[in-house]
């Protein structure tokens, strides 16, 4: 404390009010620290950002040049080269019809693009005389951003809660989660329930008032990479298509390498309406994002005359966006889309071996895109009591051991239950995977004794 009796911090609030170290440089997979520390960067980042690693020349090279031409173009007035090529660029790696046959919004952040997907799908139905769809149906235990409207809308419950009144509480159907299945039942004996329940709550709800459904094609923050199983997308697209429901898949995380395909949706070989996409976009070099829609969705609000209704001061931006182009470019240079299949998978076997422990309950992934569930009793699949903040403290042992991995909570009913992402660059090598295994075999090892005590 100092002598005013406030606390002796620093001025900047950070996302814990527990102390930590202070990130100095990084190169490659590494992280160091001002005390020299090195730290493996098993999370990519802030969850799932980094795929072309940390301290690529070219990048800060691409942005340096366009701020030398122009930083800043009053976007109400002015185009830019970046956001031109970038737009191009973008839409040529769009998966299925979508591919060169869309457009994207270019704006800040993950929650912006989910936001501006709404708006998007919203307007659309405005100009094509179907005004009363205004619902967005989500997921329980899915996550699509941090503002206070999309708190309404997703389905991670620790992120919405502090805002419920205050926010639109949009409709929720439950989760694909086969280790928890909220059925309580088997593929391929469930058909699929936990898709086919969208059809139902679109008749209960009333078609005519459904303009979309989100999903995020493996969830990230709120169950720790949980794939949809196979088939699911497809049955997602026929209910979407037989109710005039527009399919929005967030891909904030999973697009851009981190599956293994450009874009995760292209796992389950089905095109969507709109895609909302950010992270990766950028290797966390700058803040981008995108809300890709399909060409006749534009074209109908452009039909009308009246300009997209989004808008914040910094989208569009040409530093941004040629920092984007640079990273998605070095990401097919070093043809990063496969690498992240090949040694995803191996991370991914690798990290079964983690079941030995009585705590791992379950292990899931795909891509470079993993993770793992921690439970008190591996027969019952009964959590840890959240009081334990088992995972926040497998994040915090990993870290002391030069691992840095993000931690969630909420997969059993949105309160309890214990899950790590492990997503490393897309650049990191199978030894270097070994690596991590060592740090997380060694974490386990003494997390368990102290969890289990
Ligand atoms: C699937 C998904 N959607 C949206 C978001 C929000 O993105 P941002 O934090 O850039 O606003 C996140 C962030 O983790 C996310 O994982």
């Amino acid at each position: 404390m100092t002598d005013t009796g406030k606390p002796d911090s620093q001025p900047a609030v950070h996302r814990t009010w527990r102390p930590m170290p202070t990130a100095e440089r990084a190169e490659g997979i590494y992280l160091y620290d001002t005390d020299g520390k090195r730290y493996i960067d098993g999370a990519a980042g802030s969850s799932v950002v980094v795929t072309i690693g940390h301290g690529v020349k070219s990048v800060a090279d691409a942005m340096y040049a366009q701020m030398q031409k122009v930083s800043f173009a009053a976007p109400h007035v002015f185009s830019n080269q970046a956001l031109q090529e970038l737009g191009r660029l973008v839409a040529s790696k769009a998966p299925g019809s979508m591919k060169d046959n869309c457009r994207s919004w270019f704006t800040c952040t993950g929650t912006d693009a989910n936001v501006d997907a709404m708006r998007v799908a919203r307007q659309y139905f405005v100009a094509t005389g179907q005004r009363s769809k205004t619902l967005f149906i989500s997921r329980w235990q899915g996550f699509h951003g941090n503002n206070i409207a999309v708190t309404g809308m997703h389905g991670h419950t620790g992120r919405r809660r502090m805002y419920m009144g205050m926010n639109i509480n949009s409709p929720h159907i439950p989760p694909a989660y086969c280790y928890r299945c909220p059925y309580e039942m088997r593929l391929p004996d469930c058909r699929l329930k936990c898709a086919r329940a969208l059809e139902t709550e679109i008749k209960q709800q009333g078609e005519e008032n459904v303009a979309g459904f989100f999903a995020e094609p493996v969830v990230g923050a709120a169950l720790g990479a949980v794939p949809a199983p196979d088939g699911y997308f497809q049955v997602v697209r026929e209910i979407c298509d037989k109710y005039n429901v527009l399919m929005i898949v967030d891909e904030v995380m999973t697009a851009w390498g981190r599956i293994g395909h450009w874009f995760g949706i292209e796992a389950w070989g089905v095109t969507p309406d709109i895609i909302s996409t950010a992270k990766g976009m950028t290797s966390g070099y700058t803040t981008l994002a995108a809300t890709m829609a399909r060409e006749e969705i534009w074209a109908a609000i452009e039909k009308t005359g009246t300009p997209f209704l989004a808008g914040h001061t910094m989208d569009l931006n040409p530093v941004s966006c040629a920092g984007a182009l640079e990273v998605i470019r070095t990401v097919d240079r070093l043809d990063l889309v496969s690498k992240s299949r090949e040694v995803g998978g191996y991370l991914l076997q690798r990290m079964r071996e983690l079941l030995e422990f009585d705590i791992i309950g379950d292990v899931r992934g795909k891509g470079m895109m993993c993770g793992f569930e921690m439970v008190k009793d591996k027969a019952t699949k009964e959590p840890f009591p959240p009081a334990r903040k088992a995972s926040l403290r497998f994040q915090e042992e990993a870290m002391n051991r030069g691992l840095v991995l993000f931690h969630c909570t909420g997969c059993v009913e949105g309160s309890a239950g214990d899950m790590m992402l492990v997503t490393p660059p897309l650049v990191i090598t199978r030894e270097q995977v070994d690596d991590m295994i060592e740090i997380m075999k060694e974490t386990t090892r003494a997390l368990q004794r102290e969890l289990l005590a």
